[in-house]
């Protein structure tokens, strides 16, 4: 059986009391369902001031799932107000998404930025999660998990197709880049195992689906 990675993207969404509820709503529906995690490493990405409060909702809960950020600063401590850089996250966040489309297009990260940060998380034993947006995108060093994540199919309701999403990974891993390659964009619990029955997608990067808890543990399940 393939190791799968199910990542839940939040991106600048839920308040401190929104993500108690998602947590304690999760776990009701987790434990009433006793799901298989056999090979499924769960992962949730917050905001950054939430990091820690997430971190205490699955200790508290007893929940199997890991917490990720969304960024990191490629920069070390230092005089760079507003960044967070991996000594603060190291410890809060054991994985981090790098290179997704919105900060690359909203925030002119560019592909030195992306490279920057990737060696930045691993400095600091952090895991990369990195986006990439097709075939070409470019993949700077190994890394263990690879999201593609196609932009026409972000938050649009139009997901790529399996076969097309399962060539794309099976070119990235050929190339020796990544270990795992995930599909994201548009994932739902309905067309979940579509993706993860192909032989070179493990697992899933979810933005919006991964909001509602219930929503979320469908994909969990139907992976
Ligand atoms: P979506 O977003 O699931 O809402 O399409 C995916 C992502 O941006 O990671």
């Amino acid at each position: 059986m393939k190791q799968l990675y199910i990542i839940a993207n939040w991106k600048s969404n839920k308040t401190a009391s929104e993500i108690g509820e998602w947590f304690d709503s999760f776990k009701n529906q987790f434990d009433q369902e006793n799901v298989d995690l056999t090979n499924k490493e769960i992962i949730i990405c917050p905001s950054f001031p939430f990091l820690k409060l997430a971190n205490d909702c699955v200790s508290k809960l007893n929940l199997p799932l890991k917490i990720g950020a969304q960024n990191i600063s490629q920069y070390g401590p230092g005089a760079h107000t507003g960044e967070v850089n991996g000594e603060q996250l190291k410890g809060i966040a054991e994985y981090v998404i790098i290179g997704h489309s919105e900060r690359r297009t909203n925030f002119n990260e560019s592909n030195d930025d992306v490279s920057k940060k990737i060696s930045m998380a691993k400095n600091y034993g952090i895991n990369p999660i990195l986006c990439v947006q097709d075939e070409n995108t470019e993949i700077p060093e190994k890394v263990s998990i690879v999201a593609y994540e196609p932009p026409s199919a972000i938050g649009t309701g139009n997901p790529d197709t399996p076969e097309n999403a399962e060539s794309v990974a099976s070119k990235i891993r050929q190339e020796g880049k990544a270990e795992s390659v995930l599909y994201g964009g548009s994932v739902t619990s309905e067309n979940a195992s579509s993706f993860s029955s192909m032989e070179n997608i493990s697992g899933f990067l979810i933005g919006g689906a991964s909001l509602d808890p219930l929503e979320f543990l469908g994909i969990v399940k139907n992976a």
